[in-house]
């Protein structure tokens, strides 16, 4: 039987869970993988706060070379969250030749390079399977089972607490604020919901996810961002009318030299696998040259699904004769040759206010023509105060003659009210 001895960095949700599973679990782990994991030490800002109660309070300490540098600890699996000081916690255990999982995306999207650089550099090994997605298997799915595939594109609903939101809103007909004070109270926003709500989380996991995706890195900077906050109840019947549901995706393609990266809100059709992804479930759809389709649905987040990806890693770890390490040059620039274009292709969803004249609907569709845009659907509500509410869905047309279009339709007489991207019609 191999003993691990294991330091955390930071007991809070996770790291509570992780204890709870690593005790509960630890006959099955013995059995199963002849190891056992001894926790010796476990940083936390403040050893007096009330924590899970079989948390030892004699391992807690607020010194973290008590974990990082004791060279009886084999193993260093952090917890904290947010870039620093957790990235340089990273980096002094990998220093030192420790394995170090994480479940920290923000710290990985953001020092990938110089951490992986420390872990190769001193032969530790980096694990960040609990990073996207919580129990999903989807880092481990990309880098080993889908190892002989050109993946093409991916389009992931990888943040629970927008998921809940906009699905709230969809069922509800509610507006967005009202949804997000009720999160608030059942704990599945943060009080400050900016890192959800503006996007900046699921842009972190689409920044890890679509590197290993395209074997070649995509840094956080280069990922467009846009986030659910403008998003109207309005809109999201409009497109329930339509056949669409709303989401906010994470999304990556590439086409030969030229990606794109985005996180936005996106109408699918309801009939794609993703729309019935609802509340707190994260999933990811994604498309390889000889695989097809494949959808991975699980919990994408939680004490105990985000354990499970951690303590699987902690397995994975221990299993390998070798630290495994990204397949790409791992830097934080966009990789060589690669180019990211904001001119993304899709079907747009645009709602005007126009008033109720003759030619105006002509005038819409001419400035749309000249931009080489068709409309595949179009919807006039009945005019209010002598204004009519139209809403169309484009056929698959360019972002930027999009965005041009509808800078020369907003005028006197048309208000532009919304544009929303469609995909996977
Ligand atoms: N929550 C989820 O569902 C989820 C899912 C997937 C991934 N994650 C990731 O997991 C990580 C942890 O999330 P969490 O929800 O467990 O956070 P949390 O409940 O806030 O726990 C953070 C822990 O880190 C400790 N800590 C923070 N800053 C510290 C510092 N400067 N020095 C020492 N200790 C420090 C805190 O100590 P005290 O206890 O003394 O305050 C606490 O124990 C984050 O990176 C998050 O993105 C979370």
């Amino acid at each position: 039987m191999r003993t691990v001895s294991v330091g955390f960095l930071g007991c809070g949700n996770i790291g509570c869970g992780v204890w709870k599973l690593l005790n509960e679990f630890k006959d099955d782990i013995r059995h199963r993988a002849n190891v056992e994991f001894d926790i010796r030490r476990i940083l936390v800002r403040d050893v007096h706060k009330k924590r899970d109660q079989s948390v030892p309070q004699e391992l807690l300490t607020t010194d973290v070379a008590q974990v990082t540098d004791d060279p009886d600890l084999e193993m260093v699996l952090e917890f904290m969250g947010g870039e620093e000081p957790a990235t340089r916690y990273m980096l002094r255990a990998l220093e030192k030749g420790k394995t170090v999982v994480t479940a920290n995306k923000m710290a990985l999207a953001l020092n990938w390079d110089i951490l992986q650089d420390a872990a190769q550099k001193h032969g530790s090994g980096l694990y960040y399977e609990a990073a996207v997605c919580g129990a999903i298997p989807i880092i481990r799915t990309t880098i080993d089972s889908l190892q002989a595939n050109r993946i093409e594109a991916l389009m992931g609903i990888v943040n629970g607490t927008t998921n809940y939101i906009l699905s709230r809103m969809t069922q509800e007909g509610s507006d967005y604020e009202e949804v997000l004070k009720d999160a608030q109270r059942l704990g599945l926003a943060e009080p400050d919901p900016s890192s959800d709500v503006e996007g900046f989380d699921a842009a972190y996991k689409l920044s890890i996810l679509s590197s290993l995706a395209f074997h070649a890195r995509v840094p956080f900077d280069v990922i467009y961002r846009q986030g659910i906050t403008q998003v109207s109840a309005v809109d999201i019947a409009y497109g329930k009318q339509l056949g669409y549901t709303l989401k906010l995706l994470a999304i990556a393609k590439r086409d030969g030299h030229v990606i794109d990266a985005r996180v936005h809100p996106t109408f699918i059709p309801d009939s794609h696998p993703l729309a019935s992804v609802n509340g707190s479930f994260n999933a990811i759809f994604l498309h390889g040259h000889a695989c097809d389709d494949m959808m991975l649905f699980g919990r994408g987040a939680g004490s105990a699904p985000t354990a499970s990806a951690v303590v699987s890693d902690m397995l994975y770890a221990v299993s390998r004769t070798e630290p495994r390490y990204t397949t790409f040059m791992n830097s934080n620039m966009l990789a060589p040759g690669l180019m990211v274009t904001d001119d993304w292709h899709c079907s747009f969803y645009i709602r005007l206010n126009a008033s109720d004249q003759p030619g105006v609907l002509a005038y819409i569709t001419a400035c749309l023509g000249n931009e080489g845009i068709s409309i595949r659907n179009l919807m006039q509500r009945d005019a209010v105060n002598g204004h009519a509410q139209i809403v169309l869905i484009t056929h698959d047309a360019g972002e930027c003659a999009v965005r041009k279009a509808l800078s020369a339709i907003d005028s006197q007489d048309v208000r532009v009210e919304s544009m929303i991207r469609v995909e996977a019609n």
